[in-house]
């Protein structure tokens, strides 16, 4: 049955760009549908406000933080992917199960230029920052590519604990370590919240010896060069920050709910960096 009601459930959600993505593609295909809503929904009270979601009729919801292993935990059916994550960002409603699936993965592996990927990251030595949700999908997704990764935490037993449930045969790097392994890295990525607040800096790095090669990609998009991304600009080297992968884990969503796939156009970055 098409699926008529779609939202993004989150606490708090009211910064969500998601609804303007899906909003848009939703005017874009002029589908017959609701607009897509964004709902805060309190984890404390997360079984109760999903069945409220099911009886009014939504077939499809987005989750993001804090509610994403919640979301997997209360699912019927989990994919691959979701499973190995345990957390989901996409649920389907259905009148009997709920389903679901997790595209933050593939969203960063599409987010991705193919020469990047064949350069700086299969067979190549990657490093993540981070080790929340979001650094689960992305070294997920950088194993799946072939690369050797490893991962900086903070607090060190939360990055063994990801690799230890990711199958993941390596260890986290140390703070004594990092500079050096940072410097003969071809790809880093920071995960970390650290820069997202107004006049926070990420100085986790030294930027000093990196490689000229190495590609600096950061999940924060707000703001949009992040001081992670800019120290790394200013010393020439290629940069992306996380709009890209947060349109592309929308796209994936969308095809799972309505079979269609869309794009990520011109128009649509222009939107959401207007925003
Ligand atoms: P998400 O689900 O978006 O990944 P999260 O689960 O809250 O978010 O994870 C936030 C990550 O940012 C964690 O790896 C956290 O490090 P700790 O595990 O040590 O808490 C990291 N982080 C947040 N603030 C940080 C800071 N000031 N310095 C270094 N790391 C930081």
């Amino acid at each position: 049955m098409a699926i008529d009601k779609t939202a993004v459930i989150g606490f708090p959600v009211d910064h969500s760009l998601s609804p303007i993505i899906h909003n848009h593609w939703i005017k874009e295909l002029a589908l017959d549908i609701k607009p897509y809503e964004k709902l805060n929904v309190d984890p404390n009270m997360f079984e109760e406000q999903m069945n409220n979601l099911k009886a009014e009729g939504f077939g499809g919801i987005n989750v993001t933080v804090p509610l994403k292993e919640l979301a997997f935990n209360i699912s019927d059916e989990t994919s691959n992917v979701s499973k190995k994550l345990r957390s989901a960002n996409t649920l389907t409603l259905s009148s009997d199960k709920i389903n679901a699936d997790n595209t933050d993965a593939v969203g960063f592996i599409n987010s991705l230029d193919k020469k990047t990927i064949e350069e700086n990251i299969t067979n190549k030595k990657t490093l993540v920052l981070g080790a929340g949700g979001s650094a689960r999908s992305v070294v997920h997704a950088l194993n799946e590519l072939g690369s050797q990764v490893r991962l900086f935490n903070r607090t060190p037993e939360k990055a063994a604990i990801l690799l230890n449930d990711l199958s993941i045969n390596s260890s986290p790097v140390s703070t004594e370590e990092l500079d050096d392994y940072a410097n003969s890295s071809s790809f880093i990525v920071n995960t970390t919240s650290l820069g997202q607040k107004e006049g926070e800096h990420n100085n986790i790095l030294s930027f000093e010896n990196i490689g000229m090669e190495t590609f600096i990609y950061d999940l924060i998009y707000n703001p949009k060069r992040s001081s992670f991304l800019e120290q790394a600009e200013a010393k020439g080297l290629k940069v992306q920050n996380g709009l890209r992968m947060l349109i592309e884990q929308a796209a994936c969503s969308f095809q799972i709910w309505h079979e269609i796939k869309v794009g990520v156009s011109g128009e649509l970055m222009s939107l959401l960096e207007s925003v």
